[in-house]
């Protein structure tokens, strides 16, 4: 096997139309690299009768790494069904999720990383109907808190800015986000040289929105991170654009922060950029290869500002415009 293997799962809609050009894009960066097709998904289920089949698990537990495109997911319960990326997560234990913003552009100095609990609070699976309640857990332990934290802290110790912002609803949820908050104060005192403050939520909401320079890297829980992170992406350009790692101690799984989006699969006009750079965080935090990882970023930046825009950032480039001109601009 070579020394990187990677498990390509494009799942349903704009995913199978990203993903071929995230593997074309890595293609350019590591020639050597060993690709194995997977299936997962809601298609695969209705095919199939799993959504993230056996096969497919034995697949990225042999890699060691994977790129999901996206799946869609009934808002409905379906019985045998479960959302397969948030089964890989729990399957592999990749605890962590980075999701970085950098804006387009020199007009806003937007640099943030929201690291987001994976495993836990509202999406530990737990939901169930007792009477006329309908009950979901949101579950938070000191040992996946601390590990966030740590992770959080680690990642803030190599940034120029070195601070953590914990975002957290403990005025609420005095018992889990107390438990969530101290903990990752806790994996702080190994890190001095980073500054620590903390925000609610709501505000941490508002000033995303309104002033997201004052950010350096945010720790949360699981949903306000999923939440958050939209509206972080709005920075860096969007659904399109927004990258995402599962990282775990031996597995990761990079994967676009959009889903299938079904109002334009099929047309030819999804943006690739966020497949593109989550390829570049598989190399810089699993791989260790952070130059190939830079040399990707610049060419999706000088792509955009060149003007090579899909509809989502304002333009008529299609899907296969994007990639030329990022590959056009990873040359020499
Ligand atoms: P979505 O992310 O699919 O779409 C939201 C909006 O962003 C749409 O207007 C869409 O056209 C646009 N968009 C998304 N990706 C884009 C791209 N690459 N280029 C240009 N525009 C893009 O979210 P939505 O519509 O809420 O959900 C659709 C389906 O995706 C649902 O079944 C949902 O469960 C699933 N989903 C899956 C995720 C995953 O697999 N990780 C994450 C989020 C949603
Ligand atoms: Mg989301």
């Amino acid at each position: 096997m070579s020394a990187f293997s990677l498990c390509v799962i494009s799942g349903d809609g704009v995913g199978r139309e990203v993903i071929p050009c995230a593997v074309e894009v890595l293609q350019q960066v590591l020639p050597g690299v060993a690709l194995i097709d997977a299936d997962a998904g809601w298609d695969c289920f209705t095919r199939a009768g799993q959504a993230l089949p056996d096969a497919t698990v034995e697949k990225i537990e042999a890699c060691g790494a994977a790129l999901f495109g996206a799946v869609s997911s009934p808002s409905r319960k379906v019985e045998g069904y479960r959302s397969p990326i948030v089964q890989m997560r729990q399957r592999f234990d990749l605890y962590a999720n980075l999701r970085p913003t950098r804006a387009l552009g020199a007009d806003r100095a937007v640099d943030l990383l929201i690291v987001r609990e994976n495993t836990q609070g509202l999406y530990a699976g737990r939901e169930y109907l007792r009477g006329d309640e309908a009950i979901a857990e949101r579950v938070i332990t000191r040992a996946a808190s601390m590990r966030i934290g740590q992770m959080a802290f680690r990642l803030a110790a190599e940034r120029p800015r070195r601070h953590v912002t914990i975002v957290h609803k403990a005025n609420i949820l005095p018992i889990t986000d107390g438990v969530f908050r101290d903990a990752v104060r806790d994996a702080g005192a190994d890190y001095p040289g980073v500054t620590i403050n903390e925000t609610l939520v709501d505000t941490a909401a508002m000033l995303l929105a309104s002033r997201p320079e004052q950010f350096d890297v945010i720790v949360t829980t699981n949903l306000f991170g999923d939440i958050l992170s939209d509206v972080a992406s709005v920075w860096g350009g969007g659904m399109g654009v927004a990258p995402a790692l599962n990282l775990g101690a031996s597995v990761a799984v990079a994967e676009p922060v959009h889903g299938s989006a079904p109002d334009i699969a099929g047309k030819g006009i999804a943006n690739p950029a966020g497949a593109i750079l989550s390829v570049a965080l598989l190399l810089r935090y699993h791989w260790g290869r952070p130059a190939e990882a830079d040399r990707i970023e610049r060419a999706v930046c000088a792509a955009i500002e060149a003007g090579c825009r899909t509809p989502d950032l304002g333009g008529r480039a299609t899907t296969r415009d994007m990639l030329e001109a990022i590959l056009e601009r990873m040359k020499g």
